[in-house]
């Protein structure tokens, strides 16, 4: 029998597939569509401390390779996504969900990360240090020095399981620098790649979102071999505790299958779900099925991370 099956810091899943955080998030009622679907767990929309509205409309839109957005970190505020992943932790205590945070500050962020540590959530965090999108704030992750800044202070009084969400990096000693630091920590996971940040779409002569004149994260289609680099690049680079979530460009199965094969261990879908729906879940898990058992694989360790090179 070909499974899906798969494990993120310690935890079991039964479907290697869920949410991108941003898509199909927001709100506890598409929270629970996700958990409801073929997708083995969800992750929250990226909360920080207090409610935002984000920024002015139109700011998501679908392009015919992808999407671009400048959403500004719409959320519902910490409390609101932590008080409903502990009402799930009651009603389906055998599932593991992730929650998605920042801060607006890395003030703001240790005191989120803090009231989690104290409350009595026991599933997944991810720290999401790669948001493209509000105006005058530049990505965490982009900034070494801040990064590793961050990570030290966090591992002061942070114990629960933790991963990252990094941007897309384009040259090979940022994968190095990146990968050194992210080395020095019980990090459970990272996750590549968070949208390529500030690409501009044009239609008739004009933008097609409204914030920052139209610069936006892209998503989708365009961001595939960006993506499966950054996947490969870390899964050869961290230690083996650190597993790697692998996120973009994942249309089908076999797109899915790629990022296993780079080193995935779970795969997000961000732009695929927004534009298909919930039933994008099932579709592509059954699509994925179909390549393992055509390739005689029975599980994800049959050939995560089994990239071939070529040899002289
Ligand atoms: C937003 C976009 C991101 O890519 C992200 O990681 C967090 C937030 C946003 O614009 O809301």
């Amino acid at each position: 029998m070909v499974s899906t099956h798969t494990t993120l810091g310690g935890f079991s899943f039964d479907n290697c597939l869920m949410n991108a955080a941003g898509v199909w998030c927001m709100t506890k009622e598409e929270l629970a569509g996700v958990k409801d679907s073929a997708a083995g767990t969800f992750v929250t929309k990226t909360a920080t401390l207090d409610y935002r509205a984000g920024n002015p409309e139109p700011r998501y839109q679908n392009v015919p390779l992808g999407s671009i957005n400048s959403m500004g970190l719409p959320n519902q505020g910490l409390a609101y996504y932590l008080d409903y992943l502990l009402e799930l932790q009651e009603t389906e205590p055998e599932r593991t969900f992730v929650l998605s945070l920042v801060g607006m500050s890395p003030d703001e962020t240790h005191t989120i990360l803090k009231q989690v540590e104290a409350s009595d959530f026991k599933g997944l965090t991810e720290l999401n240090l790669s948001c493209p999108n509000v105006p005058g704030k530049p990505q965490i992750a982009y900034d070494f020095e801040t990064t590793e800044a961050i990570l030290h202070e966090v591992f002061t009084y942070f114990t629960k399981p933790l991963g990252i969400k990094l941007p897309p990096y384009f040259d090979i000693v940022h994968f190095d620098q990146a990968a050194a630091i992210f080395n020095q920590f019980p990090l459970a996971f990272v996750n590549c790649v968070n949208s390529i940040g500030n690409g501009l779409y044009i239609e008739d002569e004009q933008v097609v979102i409204k914030p920052k004149n139209g610069f936006g994260g892209i998503g989708g289609e365009y961001i595939k071999p960006t993506a499966l680099a950054n996947v490969h690049a870390f899964y050869q680079r961290l230690k083996p505790e650190i597993q790697i979530v692998g996120t973009g460009g994942v249309l089908t199965g076999r797109d899915a299958f790629e990022h296993i094969l780079c080193g995935a261990s779970m795969v997000q879908i961000g732009t695929t779900l927004q534009k298909e729906g919930l039933s994008a879940f099932e579709r592509i898990t059954n699509e994925l099925k179909a390549i393992m058992k055509e390739k005689g694989y029975e599980s994800l360790d049959d050939f995560r991370g089994k990239l071939r090179y070529i040899e002289d």
